[in-house]
C-alpha cells in the first residue's frame, strides 16, 4: 500500500463514526449529508472553507455550488488540478439558512474532524477561504479577529504549516473587481507549494 492509499484508509476510518454525527446542533437541524471533504489524501495544498451550502449538502461534496464553480475557474487559471489538492470546510454540516457556524459548532467539528484531517494529510500549505475559516484556525491569537482585507495574501507560519489566508469565493461573486486578487493569491499558493518540492 502506498502513502496515498494509506492516508485514504486513515481518512475513511476517521469519517466512519461521524457519518450520522449529532455531536453539535448542526447534526439535528436538517442536514442531509456530512460533507467531509474531497481530493488527494496526500495533498501538499489544502483549501479550507467555512461550511457546506445547499448544493454541497445535497451532493455531499465541498464547493460544488456557485462558489465552487468560481473556485474551480480560479484553480484552473492558476494551473492547479482540483484532484491534486484537498478541499474541506471548518464545519462539515450545513448551517440552516447558511448562517455562520457558531463557536460551539466550529470547535466541536475541528476537534473531531478537521485537525485529524490535517494530521493525516500533512499539507505543506493551507489556504483558508474567507474570514471565518481564517479566524477559526487562528483561535490562539490574542485579541481582535484578523481582518481578511488586511491579511489576505500574507503568509502566516504555524508550526510546520504555512497558512495563506485568501478571500472566500462567495465574496468574489459579490465583488467581481477582486477576482484578479483572488486568482493571484491562488497562484501564490501554487508557487509556495511548488517551492516545497
Ligand atoms: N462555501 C463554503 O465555505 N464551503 C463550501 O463547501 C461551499 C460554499
Amino acid at each position: 500500500m502506498n502513502i496515498r492509499e494509506k492516508k485514504q484508509e486513515l481518512l475513511n476510518k476517521l469519517y466512519e463514526p461521524y457519518k450520522n454525527c449529532i455531536l453539535c446542533p448542526l447534526g439535528t437541524l436538517g442536514r442531509k449529508n456530512v460533507v467531509f471533504g474531497e481530493g488527494n489524501p496526500d495533498a501538499d495544498l489544502m483549501f479550507i472553507g467555512e461550511a457546506p451550502g445547499r448544493d454541497e449538502d445535497e451532493q455531499g461534496k465541498p464547493f460544488v455550488g456557485m462558489s465552487g464553480q468560481l473556485l474551480n475557474k480560479a484553480l484552473e487559471i492558476a494551473g492547479i488540478n482540483r484532484q491534486d489538492i484537498f478541499i474541506t470546510n471548518i464545519v462539515k454540516c450545513r448551517p440552516p439558512n447558511n448562517r455562520l457556524p457558531t463557536e460551539l459548532e466550529s470547535t466541536t467539528c475541528k476537534g473531531i474532524l478537521l485537525y485529524n484531517q490535517i494530521r493525516i494529510i500533512k499539507p505543506k500549505i493551507i489556504c483558508t477561504l474567507g474570514s471565518h475559516a481564517l479566524n477559526s484556525l487562528m483561535v490562539t491569537t490574542k485579541g481582535e479577529p484578523l481582518k481578511i482585507t488586511k491579511v489576505r495574501g500574507k503568509i502566516i507560519q504555524r508550526d510546520k504549516i504555512t497558512l495563506l489566508p485568501i478571500y472566500h469565493p462567495a465574496y468574489i461573486l459579490r465583488n467581481r473587481s477582486e477576482l484578479i486578487t483572488f486568482v493571484n493569491d491562488i497562484k501564490l499558493a501554487k508557487a509556495l507549494t511548488d517551492e516545497t518540492k
